[in-house]
C-alpha cells in the first residue's frame, strides 16, 4: 500500500473526512509534489528542537481537526527567528485556539521552514464534477482567483500538454513568464505539480476535493505552503 493510501485509510478509520495539513502534505509529497519541510511538535521543547533541525526562520501552525481556518483563530505564526520566539509562539497559538474552542482536539503544532518570497503564488485545486469526475483547476493566488476568477479547468486524467495549456490560458499568464523585471516562474515544475495532482486524484478515488493554496512558485522549483484534502463521505 502506498504511503498516501495508508494515510487516507487512517483518517477514514478515525471517522474523519478531511486531512490535517500535515497529512495532506504527506499525501501530496508521496506523489512527488514539493511541500515546505515540516515536523510535528506537541510541546515547547519539541517545537524548539524541530525549529533547530529545520533551520530559522520557521513558521508554526496549529494542528487540530477542529480548526479549519488556522489563521482566522490566531493559529499561524510566521517568520519566527529564534528559540525564544518559538516558545512564545507555541504558548500563543495554543492559547488562541483554546479561546476559540476550549475543548478543541489539539494534536500539536507543525513547525515548518519559512518558504522565501515567491516569484508568484499559484493554486491547484480539484473538485468532482458529478458527470465528468475530477476537474483540475489552476490559477494565480490571492485576488487573481478570489476577485478576478482567473482560473482554468480540465477533466482528469491530464497529459503534460493539457497541464501546460491550463497554465498558458489564464489571463495572468504573463505574471509567470516574467514581467517588469521579475524573473519567470519555473513552469515545468508547475506542469509536474498539476500532472501529479491528476495522478493522485485518479488513483485515490476517495479524494473528493483538493486545494493546494498557496503554492509558492520560484524561478527554480516551487513549494506547497498550505494543502487541504477532503474525502467523500463513506455513505456516499
Ligand atoms: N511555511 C510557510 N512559509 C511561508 N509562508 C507561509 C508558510 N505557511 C503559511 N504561510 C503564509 O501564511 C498564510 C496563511 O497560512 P495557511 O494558508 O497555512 O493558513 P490558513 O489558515 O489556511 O489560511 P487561509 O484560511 O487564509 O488559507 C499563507 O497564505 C502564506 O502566505
Ligand atoms: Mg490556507
Amino acid at each position: 500500500m502506498s504511503k498516501a493510501r495508508k494515510i487516507i485509510e487512517e483518517v477514514l478509520s478515525e471517522g474523519r473526512n478531511f486531512l490535517l495539513e500535515s497529512e495532506a502534505k504527506m499525501v501530496i509529497a508521496d506523489y512527488g509534489i514539493p511541500v515546505t519541510k515540516f515536523e510535528i511538535a506537541t510541546n515547547e521543547d519539541e517545537a524548539v528542537e524541530a525549529a533547530n533541525r529545520i533551520g530559522y526562520p520557521v513558521v508554526m501552525k496549529i494542528l487540530s481537526p477542529d480548526i479549519i481556518h488556522k489563521s482566522d483563530v490566531g493559529g499561524v505564526k510566521l517568520n519566527l527567528k529564534n528559540d525564544q520566539e518559538v516558545r512564545q509562539a507555541f504558548k500563543e497559538i495554543i492559547e488562541n485556539v483554546r479561546k476559540f474552542k476550549s475543548d478543541a482536539d489539539i494534536r500539536g503544532v507543525t513547525v515548518q521552514e519559512m518558504a522565501p518570497e515567491p516569484v508568484a503564488e499559484v493554486i491547484v485545486g480539484m473538485t468532482k464534477d458529478p458527470q465528468f469526475g475530477p476537474a483540475i483547476m489552476f490559477g494565480l493566488g490571492g485576488i487573481f482567483v478570489e476577485v478576478l476568477k482567473d482560473v482554468s479547468f480540465r477533466i482528469a486524467p491530464l497529459t503534460a500538454y493539457d497541464a501546460r495549456e491550463m497554465i498558458q490560458e489564464i489571463k495572468g499568464y504573463p505574471v509567470l513568464t516574467g514581467i517588469r523585471g521579475r524573473p519567470p516562474a519555473d513552469i515545468d515544475t508547475l506542469v509536474n505539480i498539476i500532472l501529479n495532482v491528476s495522478k493522485l486524484v485518479m488513483e485515490i478515488e476517495e479524494i473528493d476535493q483538493l486545494d493546494l493554496n498557496p503554492i509558492f512558485a520560484y524561478s527554480k522549483g516551487a513549494k506547497t505552503v498550505d494543502a487541504r484534502i477532503i474525502l467523500s463521505k463513506p455513505e456516499e
